[in-house]
């Protein structure tokens, strides 16, 4: 399968949240590759993957970070392809640092900031998925359905009171 999105995490201690964008791929049968870089630990890999990325056929980036959290903006520096940000929850300030982080970009260079923790990691893929979907038929047919069934499981839903 062809990788078309391309996840990076900050940490291994990020995959429990980045699983659930992973999870949608997954569903979604679309090529993605994933990798733990940092912007921080591992400067020059994190800038020479974002450098090759496009070439190497990745339409859309998510990045997930945490704390200081600069992965998806530096990312974002070294490509023009659409970068999607994760907050990853932090223990000290819950993940409002890494909210911060990530969606305080100078102007110029973008980063679509998700919100934090598993929603934001969902709602990552699902965007990396509409961004694609502008010309691929099959995804946007996938979309349409998936927001089908989300109604019909709202629908069943009986409240007891
Ligand atoms: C960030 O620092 C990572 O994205 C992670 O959320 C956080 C903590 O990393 P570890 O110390 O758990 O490796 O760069």
């Amino acid at each position: 399968m062809k990788k078309k999105i391309a996840i990076i995490m900050g940490s291994e201690s990020d995959l429990p949240i980045v699983e659930e964008a992973l999870k949608i791929l997954k569903d979604f049968s679309v090529g993605y590759d994933v990798k733990v870089l940092s912007a921080h630990r591992t400067p020059d890999l994190t800038s020479q993957y974002a450098k090759r990325a496009e070439s190497n056929g990745i339409e859309v980036i998510i990045a997930a970070a945490g704390m200081a959290a600069a992965l998806p903006g530096v990312i974002a520096s070294h490509t023009n392809i659409p970068v999607i940000g994760i907050p990853i929850e932090t223990k000290t300030f819950k993940g409002v640092d890494s909210l911060l982080s990530i969606v305080q970009m100078p102007g110029g260079i973008p980063v679509a900031t998700m919100s934090v923790g598993k929603s934001g990691a969902k709602n990552a893929a699902i965007f990396a998925l509409e961004i694609l979907a502008l010309k691929d038929k099959n995804i946007k047919r996938k979309l349409v359905n998936f927001r089908k069934k989300q109604i019909s499981a709202i629908k069943k839903i009986k409240v007891k009171i």
